[in-house]
């Protein structure tokens, strides 16, 4: 029997991050070259025009599991019948814009999404929220759409999973795939912590491997903070200042294998997921951890030895969530 066609709904599909995602689910390369897709692509009306474009490049790409393409500017049209949503659409931080201002814009876009979501959507729904502030807006969207459990919604920390990667593997001179058990703890924003102290190349803890390269424990723990991390943490503003605009393709990549290995399963990874209380993060905040996923939901990898450093740095990104939950909350919002 063939497998059936899955309804995935882009919002914001008319955008730089958009047009980035869209080729590559229809090719397959999100749900695997044997799931049929149905796209359902959300813009506001300033935005249809661009989706309608990209719509029509999708027709002229002749994807053989491309099954139909919607365009709307309707979020409980967009997402009837959704199974994977991946909520792309935010609005930017405009000039004099204050970080409370950007909260209130957001929570008018991701709160009504999470109840079309509630209202629309198919029971097995799993929804990815890439717009930022990310982790913010997914806490947002799952605390607006009550029927969907609260596990469905994840946000993405995949980019500074994926940033840590190519860091460490420019600094070790291994391929990316031969390290294992990173993990990014906390914000997508610069005080998340991208954390090696689990981490394995070949094997091999990485501590010990950056000892050997860089000539001493100190140097290598010198280097994590002083160069792994902030390049890591800072590379979203870096982006911005040498492109000009933030980060698109590797944006859009990291969207991808966040649902892929979702769907597909995986024993580590990172993504932000509602924090049950895992590690002490307070619950309910939607906070990076470490996690696997047995084809179902991400699920928090548990029992990691947390030291002293990392308990610091996890813990100053976790306050950071916590502030802006207040901040939503004082908007009324939640
Ligand atoms: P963009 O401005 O090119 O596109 C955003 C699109 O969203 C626009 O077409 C806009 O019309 C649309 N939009 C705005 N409000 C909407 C709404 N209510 N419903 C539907 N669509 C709406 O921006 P981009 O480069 O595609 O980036 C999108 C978002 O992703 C930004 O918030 C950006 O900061 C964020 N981002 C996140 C990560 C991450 O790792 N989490 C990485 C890069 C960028
Ligand atoms: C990124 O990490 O590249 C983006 O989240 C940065 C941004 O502010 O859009």
């Amino acid at each position: 029997m063939s497998p059936a066609t899955t309804t995935v709904t882009i919002t914001g599909a008319g955008g730089q991050i958009g047009y980035a995602l869209l080729f590559r689910i229809a090719a397959g390369e999100m749900l695997g070259a044997d799931r049929p897709v149905r796209l359902r692509l959300l813009e506001i009306p300033q935005g249809v025009r661009g989706a309608e474009g990209a719509a029509l490049e999708l027709q002229d790409c002749a994807f053989p599991l491309l099954r139909d393409v919607e365009v709307t500017d309707d979020p409980s049209s967009a997402f009837e019948g959704c199974q994977i949503a991946l909520l792309v659409g935010a609005r930017p931080r405009g000039p004099g814009m204050e970080r409370g201002d950007l909260l209130a814009a957001n929570a008018s876009i991701f709160g009504p999404q999470g109840a079309a979501l509630n209202a629309t959507a198919a029971d097995d729904v799993r929804v990815v929220v890439v717009g930022n502030p990310a982790n913010t807006n997914a806490l947002i969207a799952a605390a607006s759409a009550p029927d969907i459990p609260s596990d469905r919604f994840t946000a993405l920390t995949r980019l500074d999973h994926n940033r840590a990667l190519g860091q460490l593997s420019a600094a070790l001179e291994v391929r990316p795939d031969e390290i294992d058990r990173l993990a990014i703890w906390g914000n997508h924003s610069a005080t998340q912590f991208p954390d090696v102290s689990h981490a394995l190349v070949r094997s091999e803890p990485v501590a010990d491997a950056l000892a050997t390269r860089l000539g001493g424990r100190a140097q290598a723990a010198a280097w994590l903070d002083d160069v792994f991390l902030p390049r890591v943490a800072g590379r979203g503003a870096e982006i911005i200042e040498v492109r000009g605009s933030s980060s698109v393709a590797s944006a859009a990549n990291a969207a991808i294998e966040h649902v892929r290995d979702e769907q597909a399963g995986t024993s580590w990874t990172s993504a932000a997921v509602v924090s049950r209380g895992e590690y002490g993060v307070p619950e309910g905040l939607v906070c990076s951890f470490p996690v696997s996923s047995d084809g179902g939901d991400y699920r928090v990898i548990e029992g990691l030895p947390i030291d002293d450093r990392a308990r610091t740095r996890i813990d100053a990104s976790v306050a950071e969530l916590v502030s802006e939950r207040d901040a939503v909350r004082a908007l009324g919002v939640l």
